[in-house]
């Protein structure tokens, strides 16, 4: 075998395999010098990257892309960012799809061009529901799901936004639908569009175990990870994971003939079937993300025919919940040990905040005793193991909209000093 030419004429650049005393090429003597292989220089390793004071680095301004509605912006942390890749999951017949033909149509109104990757369903069917909700014809469609071809169309036309319906559909190495699959390529399509600067927007269905067949294998992939979900009369849009925005922001909308449709006042919305003097009804000023929002706690205690009695928690923290129990027997001085209770976020509204705690304490001793609060009260509070009321974040923003949506009395932290008072001052107290 051969052995490589690793000595090299410093004059001319000449390489043998061994030294030799006078350069056969420029005629140079005593000019070789043997090559050190990369790996084998003492410590060798990459040139690192060059150290940069902070106050150096210039902002990323990257610019937004909005999403023509300004619920769905307010998830994504103010549109979309080029290059960005979106995993929108959700339940079949949510709207994932309804939802982003609607933002194409607002994209293609500002000239962007928008390429909608049609693996569920054939171009006529999306043309018919194109239709039905006045989607801008521009829209473009291919039924492309073949990996490494789509790539190449990709690649070659750089729209501003790709929308794949759904990444399940796309046939990659690995079993289709399989995870592997799945992994590869979304691998390959977030390369293609930190290479692109499209936005790429994948849908992936979540399956009834509540992950996205594959997503939560791909989540650590994508830049953000917005959820559609069902909240009664409602779709709730929320972010789980957002590199380039909040998380946990919410944004609401409803479903009509027409599309989705946003729903500007939530709190307004969720509150308007809530049945007034009932025993067990409190309006509690929530934080949805970053936005307050009223909504209505359910209580309800009945006697139970069972040893052990139930605790049904609907659209709340169960350990919150439970906490909140231990506070009406204690502090409060009710017996529950006989009592199936039941305590629901009325509307099918999703919230885990501590803020609430009052108001979860308040309906269950307002259904206990059988008392209605007055209709015109909003409560709010962190509520701690002594029954102390504990202060909650963004508290002014939050007595804002309570009286924004006309609650004219409101039991806050700081006016208040434990749950008692808290009852007293409801005046449900026996
Ligand atoms: N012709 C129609 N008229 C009114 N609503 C419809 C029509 N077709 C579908 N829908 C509604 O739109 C909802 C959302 O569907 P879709 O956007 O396809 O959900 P996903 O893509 O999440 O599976 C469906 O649950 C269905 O109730
Ligand atoms: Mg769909």
């Amino acid at each position: 075998m051969a052995r490589p030419a690793r000595f090299v004429c410093v004059e001319c650049g000449y390489r043998t395999a061994k030294p030799l005393g006078r350069c056969p090429s420029c005629g140079a003597w005593g000019s070789f010098k043997e090559e050190v292989p990369e790996a084998k220089k003492a410590g060798a390793r990459a040139a690192p990257a060059e150290v940069i004071p902070l106050k150096a680095v210039s902002e990323a301004a990257e610019e937004r892309i909005s999403t023509g509605f300004s619920e769905a912006d307010r998830v994504s942390g103010g549109g979309f960012v080029a290059g960005e890749v979106v995993l929108l999951g959700g339940e079949p017949g949510v709207g994932k799809s309804t939802l982003l033909l609607e933002i194409a149509d607002r994209l293609l109104a500002r000239g962007e061009r928008v390429l909608y990757v049609a693996g569920e369903e054939s171009p006529g069917q999306i043309k018919q529901r194109a239709r039905r909700l006045g989607v801008n014809e521009a829209l473009e469609l291919v039924r492309e799901t073949r990996l490494e071809p789509l790539l190449a169309l990709l690649e070659a036309e750089r729209p501003r936004a790709v929308f794949v319906d759904s990444i399940q559909t796309i046939e990659a190495e690995g079993a289709p639908g399989s995870l592997v699959a799945v992994r590869n390529a979304t691998q390959a399509l977030t390369r293609l569009a930190k290479a692109t600067g499209s936005v790429v927007v994948l849908v992936g269905h979540v399956t009834k175990e509540g992950t996205v067949a594959g997503p939560k294998t791909i989540e650590h992939v994508v830049d953000a990870t917005l959820y559609l979900e069902t909240a009664g009369l409602f779709r709730v849009l929320r972010s789980q994971k957002n590199r380039f925005g909040p998380v946990g922001e919410v944004g609401v909308f409803r479903m009509e003939d027409r599309g989705l449709v946003e729903v500007r006042n939530p709190s307004e919305a969720f509150l308007a079937e809530r049945p007034v003097g009932v025993p067990g009804s409190v309006v509690g000023i929530a934080l949805a993300g970053e936005r307050p929002m009223l909504l209505e706690v359910q209580a309800l205690a009945a006697r139970s025919p069972y040893a052990a009695p139930k605790r049904v928690v609907q659209g709340l923290d169960p350990r919150r919940v439970d906490v909140a129990l231990a506070v009406v027997e204690r502090r409060l001085g009710l017996k529950l040990g006989q009592l199936d209770v039941y305590v629901n976020l009325a509307g099918g509204m999703r919230v885990a905040d501590p803020g609430l705690d009052l108001a979860v304490v308040l309906a269950v001793y307002s259904a206990v005793v059988q008392r209605p609060l007055p209709e015109d009260l909003a409560v709010v509070g962190e509520v701690g193991l002594a029954g102390e009321v504990r202060s909650v974040p963004a508290l002014e923003r939050r007595l804002l909209e309570a009286e924004r949506a006309g609650f004219t009395r409101v039991l806050a932290p700081g006016r208040l000093g434990s749950v008692e008072d808290a009852v007293q001052k409801a005046r449900v107290s026996r």
